[in-house]
């Protein structure tokens, strides 16, 4: 049997396992010019919560009664394709199913042998991409600046934080636990880090990490965090806009601070960033990150969950902070 996981409701603030609904079907069969995927990671992500609701956005909203889809590596079972050998394993997006076929539009292969295959969904994947393009094309941190990273521990955050030190920046990251504070000092190089659940004063906890200000701010949660960051931003700061996963599941625009005298008197940037449009740099982008994890300078932790029915509670973990680095399941 063949399962696949279906968007069964849109939610209502926090998305609940009710939303989904996992079916069996037959494994598909392939015609000439078609490949048989066996799904082997799922990658799991923050933005999906967006395109289960209704709401236009970059990204066209997921169907009812119709797959879910997200980044899956996958290893090709069967061939009638010029382009692919079974054997080979490809990056796509992809449904969330244990066997689906495709035509091969928009999948590329991946080494299995270069680098373990769920980091191709993680530092060598969208989310490093993301930290890698987010960072230099608006941050654009230069040497002695300081950056702040918000969902520090997270995918997109502890490689954005590293790659704002081997840019030579000082570097201050936000996170929600103890033990991932301690990892972004020692594992990560973070200089300092704060946990935002237990500051009762965040204000009062970024001026003194930021004794010179904020230079850049990759955000990655928005809300009550990012405005205690962005009241300290210096002069011509810039201001990632990369997530704002505090209030994805929130059923109402929250009241926030007015940041804009913060921006004007600072003639600071704030830049919404979607990682799509920057496709055309990838390949340079991919030379670069897999260059610094050769070399040692980058690293990455990742949290796997094992089982393709556990994909939608692996999913809901990442807005319980559950996850440290890439969130990915195993099928
Ligand atoms: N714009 C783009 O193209 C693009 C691409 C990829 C990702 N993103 C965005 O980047 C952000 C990070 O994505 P990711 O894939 O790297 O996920 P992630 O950071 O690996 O996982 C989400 C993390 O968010 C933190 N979090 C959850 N609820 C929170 C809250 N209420 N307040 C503060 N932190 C909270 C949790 O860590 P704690 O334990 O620290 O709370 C959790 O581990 C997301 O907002 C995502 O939507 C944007």
């Amino acid at each position: 049997m063949n399962q696949t996981i279906l968007l069964n409701k849109r939610p209502f603030g926090k998305p609940l396992l009710t939303d989904f609904k996992i079916v069996s079907e037959e494994k598909p069969e392939i015609e000439a010019g078609e490949i048989l995927l066996k799904t082997s990671y799922v990658s799991v992500d923050p933005y999906l919560r967006g395109r289960m609701s209704e709401a236009k956005s970059y990204v066209a909203p997921f169907e009812l009664d119709k797959p879910m889809s997200s980044g899956v590596i996958a290893l090709v079972v069967e061939s009638r394709h010029s382009g692919f050998s079974t054997g080979d394993y490809i990056s796509g997006s992809l449904e969330w199913k244990e066997y689906q076929k495709s035509n091969g539009e928009g999948l590329y292969k991946v080494d299995a042998n270069k680098a373990p295959l769920s980091a191709y969904l993680g530092v060598l994947g969208m989310t490093g991409l993301t930290a890698f393009l987010g960072l230099t094309e608006i941050g654009k941190p230069k040497k002695g600046e300081t950056v702040v990273v918000s969902g520090a521990a997270g995918a997109v955050g502890s490689v954005a934080g590293q790659i704002a030190k081997i840019l030579g920046c000082r570097v201050v990251g936000i996170a929600g636990t103890d033990e991932k504070v301690e990892m972004l000092k020692s594992d990560f190089g973070f200089d300092v880090a704060i946990n935002y659940r237990t500051t009762g004063n965040m204000r009062k906890a970024i001026a003194t990490a930021c004794p010179d200000g904020v230079d850049v701010y990759f955000d990655n949660v928005g809300g009550a965090i990012s405005e205690a960051v962005l009241v300290k931003i210096n002069n011509f700061a810039r201001i990632v806009v990369c997530g704002a996963i505090s209030i994805y599941n929130e059923t109402s625009l929250p009241k926030s601070l007015s940041v804009q005298p913060f921006r004007i008197k600072n003639r600071a940037l704030m830049q919404g960033f979607i990682i799509n449009d920057y496709a055309a740099k990838f390949p340079r982008a991919m030379v670069q990150l897999s260059q610094w994890l050769a070399e040692g300078n980058l690293t990455y932790t990742e949290t796997i969950v094992e089982g393709f029915e556990q994909i939608p509670q692996a999913f809901f973990d990442l807005f319980e902070g559950k996850n440290t680095g890439k969130m990915v399941v195993k099928v």
